[in-house]
């Protein structure tokens, strides 16, 4: 396929601010004399921040690093990964078209694009909100067939999911990604026939997915709004990257917190679905350690944490907590692990 610059261009780019410090972190990376090593994450935030990659953005990204403009225009229009023509405001799907999703169904999926987004690939649906392309081997095979929009993997997909999908982008929100029917990796699709003793205190998608839905990730984390942009091995990353403090939410009641956790020791926060490292973490600065704490919240108390868990709005309902630490309490670890298989809480 020619993968040639968009006929079309912008006058320039720049950076935004928050943009410019993410990128000087990524350029610290690299010992002197070697920052052009730094080009692929540049040139693709510099696609974050657009939505496609553009001339004047492949040029800037050179001149930042020091690159004749022709050795970064060779990067981009190399890898598919960098789109050098408009795509869609919401989503670019991209359907891996090789040997195993071809033969599990890709054509199909290919054909739900043409229908719903534009005949051909490259070409902006109607409302402008989607495109879509044919691309080579995204090493989830056993997981065929699947598709990448924006940073996330969606596998085992159907024509009827795709279509289920492309529905709630348009709507505004964001499918969770990973597997499609259920599958924790790409262990059988019909459960585990081997190592089945780790079936038990798993999360409730496999770890990457989970860590995603944990801190709250979406497609468009571009500029650092959603997620912050962090750059801990730097000496000044404490400053780049300080958010300022949201104010609480007044919603509800806040609920009673510990100043620290009885015994010295907390409970495993993780161990309730939905809950990751950094809600557990948020938790903690709450001054919430333990499940009967969780146990006895009541509408007025969910309300709140619902508000005011930066990040994860909605969890605490969206997930029930609190039934699945009422069943914690109640009935034992070893019962809520069964029923949480099922999410039967
Ligand atoms: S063949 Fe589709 S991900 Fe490898």
């Amino acid at each position: 396929m020619l993968r040639r610059l968009h006929k079309e261009q912008p006058a320039s780019f720049a950076f935004t601010p928050k943009n410019l410090e993410w990128a000087k972190g990524q350029i610290s990376k690299y010992p002197e004399g070697r920052q052009a090593s730094a080009i692929i994450p540049l040139l693709f935030r510099a696609q974050e921040q657009e939505g496609w990659l553009t001339k004047p953005a492949i040029e800037y990204v050179a001149d930042m690093l020091g690159m004749a403009y022709i050795r970064a225009l060779e990067v981009a229009t190399f890898y598919f990964m960098f789109q050098l023509q408009p795509v869609g405001t919401v989503a670019h799907i991209q359907i891996c078209g090789t040997t195993s999703c071809m033969i599990c169904g890709a054509e199909d999926l290919i054909a739900v694009c043409k229908e719903l987004i534009a005949p051909t690939p490259h070409t902006l649906s109607a409302d402008g909100k989607f495109s879509w392309e044919e691309v080579e081997c995204l090493g989830a095979c056993a997981n065929a067939p699947m598709a990448q929009i924006g940073k996330d993997y969606y596998e085992d997909l159907s024509p009827a999911k795709l279509r289920e999908m492309i529905a709630k982008f348009s709507a505004g929100e964001v499918p969770t990604p990973g597997s499609q029917i259920g599958r924790y990796s790409s262990e059988p699709a019909k459960g585990l026939t081997a190592l089945q003793e780790f079936e038990s205190g798993r999360t409730q998608y496999n770890a990457s997915v989970q860590r995603a839905v944990d801190i709250g990730d979406t497609v468009k984390r571009i500029d650092g709004t959603e997620v912050p942009i962090l750059t801990p091995w730097r000496q000044d990353a404490a400053v780049a990257d300080a958010a300022p403090e949201a104010a609480e939410v007044a919603v509800g009641s806040k609920p009673a917190a510990l100043a620290a956790p009885r015994d010295g020791k907390a409970d495993d926060l993780q161990a309730l679905e939905g809950v990751g490292p950094k809600l557990e973490q948020l938790c903690h600065e709450l001054g919430i350690f333990h499940f009967d704490q969780i146990a006895a919240w009541g509408p007025a108390e969910v309300a709140w944490m619902d508000s005011n868990l930066k990040g994860f709005k909605g969890r605490v309902s969206r997930d029930k907590w609190v039934n699945q630490a009422k069943i914690i309490v109640e009935q034992g670890m070893e019962e809520f692990q069964r029923r949480a298989k099922t999410n039967d809480y």
